[in-house]
C-alpha cells in the first residue's frame, strides 16, 4: 500500500489555491451511525466523491475516511486538498481491481462502510475502449463486493446512474426505482451490470447494500471532459465548442453539494436492499445549455460563430427523467438552483481549469475517443 500526494502525470498537487468552494460542506444532519466508524470511499479524488469526502471528513470527525483511488487521468488530489491534513482522513492510492490490496485495506482499516464511486465515467470514451469500462466498473465492483463479503462490511452503498434506465422519450413519465434497466451505451451497460452483481450479493449473501442512481452532476472539480466544464474552458479561451448532433438531446442536472447531501441522508437513513434515485427536474437541451453558457460568459454577440455542430455519438439517449420521491421522503431536497450552481461553476473553471489537472488538452476535442488498444489487451490476457 502506498500513500501519495502526486497527481497522475507526476505534477505535485500541493499547489496553493484559494478555493473557498471546498469549504461549502453544509451543516451536519445526523448523529454518528451506530455501525459506522471506518468508511472506505472509492474514487474519492474524482469529481462527485470528493464532495462527499470533504463533507464527511469535516462534519463527522468521529468517522475515519479512507479515500481509495488509483488517480486515473480525471482525478486530482487537489479535489481533497482541503482535508488532506485532517486526522480522520487517509488517502490510499490503489486500484479496486487488485483483490489482495482491497482485502488488505478492508481488513487492516477495519472498514465497516463502503461508498463505492470509482468508475470509468465518460460515455464518449466508452465507445472507444469499452473493455476498460467492463474491467473497472464491473470487475472492480465485483472485487470490492467479494472483499466486502469476506470482511463483513456492514453497509455497501453503490453509486450508479440514471443512464442505466436508458432513454426516456420527450413527454414520457419520470422513472421510479422499479423501472426496467435498459442501458444503451457501453458505459451505462457496465453500470447496469455492476448493479446486478450488487443485487446478487445482497440476495445470495445478505450483504447490506444500497444503490443510488443520479442524473447528470455538475459543479467545480469535474475533469473538463463533460459538457459544462469543457465548454466553459473552451469559451474562456475564445475557442469554439462542439455540439453532438443537433443538440436537441436534453439532460437533467444536479449540483455536486446536493448529491453529497443525498449521500449523507442515504448513509444514515437509507434502507438496506433499496435503490434511491437522486435527481432534479431541471432539464435543458445541450443546445440551449450551450447558448446559456455563451450568454453568461458575455459572448452572446458571437453565438453563431462559437457553435460548431459535429457528428453525433454512435447512440445518444434523447433524455433521462427520474422520480426522486422515495429519497425526498427521507428528508432530502436539492438546494442549489441551476442558475446559482452554473454561475459558481463558470467562475471556478475560468480560474482553475488549466491549473487543477496536469493535462486537459485531450479532453477538449469534439469526441474524446480513446483507442481500443486497451480493449485488445484486456481481451487477450
Ligand atoms: N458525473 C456524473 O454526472 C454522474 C452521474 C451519475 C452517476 N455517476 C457515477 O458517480 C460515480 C463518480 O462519478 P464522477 O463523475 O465523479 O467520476 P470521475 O470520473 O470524476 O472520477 C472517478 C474516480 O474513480 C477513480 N477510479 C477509476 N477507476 C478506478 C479503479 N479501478 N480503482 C480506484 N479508483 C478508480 C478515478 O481515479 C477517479 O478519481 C461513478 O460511479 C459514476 O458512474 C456520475
Amino acid at each position: 500500500m502506498s500513500s501519495t500526494t502526486a497527481d497522475p502525470a507526476g505534477k505535485p498537487a500541493n499547489q496553493q489555491f484559494d478555493d473557498s468552494i471546498a469549504l461549502d460542506v453544509g451543516k451536519r444532519l445526523f448523529d454518528a451511525g451506530k455501525d459506522i466508524k471506518n468508511i472506505l470511499i472509492t474514487g474519492g479524488a474524482g469529481f462527485i466523491a470528493s464532495f462527499v469526502v470533504r463533507k464527511l471528513v469535516l462534519l463527522y470527525p468521529e468517522y475515519n475516511i479512507y479515500n481509495f483511488d488509483k488517480l486515473d487521468y480525471c482525478a486530482s488530489t487537489n479535489n481533497v486538498k482541503s482535508v488532506a491534513d485532517k486526522p480522520n482522513y487517509t488517502f490510499i492510492k490503489g486500484d479496486i481491481c487488485v483483490k489482495d490490496m482491497v482485502n488488505f485495506v478492508l481488513h487492516e482499516k477495519k472498514i465497516d462502510t463502503i461508498l463505492h464511486f470509482a468508475a470509468q465515467t465518460h460515455v464518449d470514451n466508452s465507445f472507444g475502449n469499452s473493455a476498460e469500462f467492463t474491467l473497472n466498473n464491473v470487475m472492480g465492483t465485483h472485487v470490492l463486493l467479494e472483499a466486502a463479503r469476506v470482511n463483513h462490511v456492514k453497509k455497501f452503498i453503490h453509486i450508479s446512474t440514471d443512464e442505466v434506465y436508458g432513454e426516456v422519450e420527450h413527454g414520457g413519465s419520470e422513472l421510479t426505482e422499479e423501472s426496467l434497466l435498459a442501458p444503451t451505451n457501453p458505459y451505462s451497460a457496465t453500470k447496469a451490470a455492476a448493479e446486478m452483481l450488487v443485487g446478487a450479493y445482497q440476495k445470495s449473501f445478505g450483504l447490506p447494500t444500497i444503490i443510488t442512481r443520479s442524473n447528470n452532476v455538475y459543479g467545480p472539480y469535474q475533469y473538463p471532459e463533460k459538457i459544462i466544464p469543457k465548454f466553459v474552458t473552451l469559451l474562456s479561451e475564445n475557442s469554439k465548442v462542439f455540439i453532438h448532433g443537433d443538440g436537441s438531446n436534453t439532460r437533467r442536472f444536479i449540483y455536486g453539494t446536493d448529491v453529497a447531501d443525498a449521500i449523507e441522508v442515504i448513509l444514515h437513513k437509507g434502507a438496506t436492499g433499496e435503490t434511491y434515485n437522486i435527481g432534479t427536474s431541471f432539464e435543458i437541451s445541450n443546445l440551449e445549455l450551450t447558448k446559456m453558457l455563451i450568454r453568461q460568459m458575455g459572448l452572446g454577440a458571437r453565438e453563431k460563430e462559437l457553435i460548431t455542430f459535429v457528428e453525433d455519438r454512435p447512440f445518444n439517449d434523447m433524455r433521462y427523467a427520474i422520480d426522486s420521491t422515495k429519497l425526498e421522503a427521507l428528508g432530502w431536497a436539492p438546494k442549489v438552483s441551476f442558475e446559482v450552481g452554473l454561475k459558481r461553476s463558470i467562475e471556478w473553471y475560468k480560474t482553475y481549469s488549466r491549473k487543477w489537472w496536469p493535462n486537459i488538452s485531450g479532453a477538449l476535442v469534439a469526441h474524446p475517443y480513446k483507442s481500443g488498444a486497451q480493449h485488445e489487451i484486456v481481451l487477450q490476457k
